[in-house]
């Protein structure tokens, strides 16, 4: 366990905590149990004394025999924590002893203010007195027996204080290895649980994210709690997701674009090569220097959508928004189609909401987007067929249809093809074809929080975006 990891951190926190709470709880509770104790003792001793009094009567009164009465004593006096015990007569002399070398002791010992007192009648409780070895120290207790209101007899119980020191001494030592010992099993919980709840989730949390830091994107933290960390876990995975197919789509989008850059690199070169070689006639010449420049073309208006479209996702695309006759635009932008339109005999219809719709939107862009959009129309119109473009003005915005005659796009094509180079029909368009139309314009659509989406019509193909009016 190092110094600085969680755990640590935690076991240590809690153990301070525990500690200081279990001391308070020990303390609390040894001062209570030497009360406790120390009463239970006087109690005991008054019992003992009325005990040994009744039994001093019954010998008086010739009852019991004297040696009977001494084995009492002893017997007694060993259960009071090897206690002596003896009984003085009214004038404080000591009359019966469990153990004969005492008598002389007691009379030397015992402070005469403390005999003179018992003729009051009170019970007494004398500490730290000396013993007859000259060492070891007791706790004297007198119980004075009255009767009439004249002091009669005095019964003694000497207990040894080691023997009672003792006694709280374990008491103490049980308290106290309690509460270590609950420390001790504190820890080992506080330790077992933080690992289960804290530490190993973390652990596999942070191994995963290294592993995904090296570039295995495939990486999962299996965590299913429902607690924070599974919260932090479902996170984890969720940004691991999204890095992964970031990573996937970066290796889609290099291997696209070598793809696309080959194929008209690989046609310059050999018409370029043709030329060089003279395998081509003088005459032939200009034809061949037309595909080389169409083919260049093909290649900087893909280089210039790739360009745009990663300044769009990379959010440093500079938009101008401002008013922008929408009518005048869609007129515009069809007669750049004029020649393909023409050649390819088809009838354009075009029906506009009102005289003139002003929106919000970037001149340029909004051009592209219709252009992308018309472009493809016209593409995959059939010869001859229709092509409608269409305005609705509906509250505050304005709907814009580009329809095409033709057949409608396959199911699973309709979701792909607003993903970059998507081309449905590959055979079909290759030659001008970039797959980049669609995700550029719905880029700057969605840029301006605007949509853009596709309709299967019974004749052909709709696709449809808004704008807003100014
Ligand atoms: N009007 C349309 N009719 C039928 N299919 C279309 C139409 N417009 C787009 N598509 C399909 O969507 C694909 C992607 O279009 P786009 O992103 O403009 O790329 P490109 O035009 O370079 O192929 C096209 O290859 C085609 O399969
Ligand atoms: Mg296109």
């Amino acid at each position: 366990m190092k110094k600085d990891s969680l755990v640590y951190k935690l076991v240590a926190t809690f153990l301070v905590i525990l500690a200081i709470s279990y001391a308070i709880i020990a303390t609390v509770l040894s001062v209570w149990a030497q009360k406790n104790y120390i009463e239970e003792r006087r109690n005991r001793l008054q019992e003992s004394a009325q005990f040994i009094e009744y039994n001093v009567d019954r010998f008086v009164e010739n009852e019991i025999k004297k040696s009977t009465l001494t084995t009492t004593l002893q017997y007694l006096g060993q259960g009071i924590n090897q206690s002596e015990i003896l009984v003085l007569d009214d004038r404080n002399m000591v009359f019966l002893v469990s153990d004969p070398k005492l008598s002389d002791w007691v009379l030397k010992t015992f402070p005469a203010e403390n005999l003179e007192k018992l003729r009051l009648g009170e019970d007494q409780e004398i500490s730290r007195v000396g013993g007859p070895d000259g060492k070891s120290e007791y706790f004297v207790y007198i119980k004075p027996k009255m009767k009439d209101g004249v002091y009669q007899r005095a019964v003694v119980i000497m207990t040894p204080e080691e023997a009672v020191r003792t006694q709280i001494r374990v008491m103490y030592l049980i308290i106290w290895t309690g509460a270590i010992g609950a420390l001790i099993l504190s820890a080992f919980i506080i330790y077992f649980f933080s690992q289960r709840i804290i530490i190993r989730p973390l652990y596999q949390l942070n191994e995963a994210a290294g592993k995904i830091a090296k570039g295995d994107f495939g990486q999962r933290a299996l965590i299913t709690t429902e607690d924070e960390i599974g919260q932090l876990a479902n996170s984890f995975n969720t940004m691991a997701e999204s890095m992964e197919q970031t990573d996937q789509n970066r290796r889609d989008f290099i291997s696209n674009i070598s793809h696309e850059l080959r194929s008209p690199i690989t046609s310059i070169r050999g018409f370029i090569a043709a030329v060089l070689d003279g395998m081509v006639p003088k005459d032939k010449e200009n034809y061949y220097l037309k595909l080389v420049y169409e083919e260049i073309n093909r290649l900087a208006r893909l280089v210039n959508d790739l360009l745009d479209l990663s300044a769009m996702e990379s959010g440093q695309f500079s938009m101008n928004i401002s008013e922008v006759e929408l009518n005048e635009l869609i007129r515009l932008s069809i007669i750049r189609f004029e020649t393909k339109i023409n050649d390819k005999a088809l009838k354009v219809l075009v029906t506009l909401d009102s005289e003139s719709v002003y929106v919000a939107a970037d001149r340029d862009r909004l051009t592209q987007v219709l252009t992308n959009l018309l472009d493809n129309a016209i593409k995959h119109c059939p010869p001859e067929g229709n092509v409608k473009v269409t305005t609705k003005i509906k509250g505050k915005k304005v709907q814009v249809q580009i329809y095409n005659d033709g057949l409608p796009i396959a199911e699973e094509d309709i979701k792909n093809i607003w993903h970059r180079f998507y081309k449905g029909d590959r055979s079909r368009t290759h030659k001008e074809s970039t797959g980049l139309g669609l995700p550029i314009a719905r880029n700057i659509l969605s840029q301006w929080g605007e949509s853009v989406w596709v309709e299967n019509r019974e004749t052909g193909v709709l696709f449809a975006f808004t704008l807003s009016k100014t």
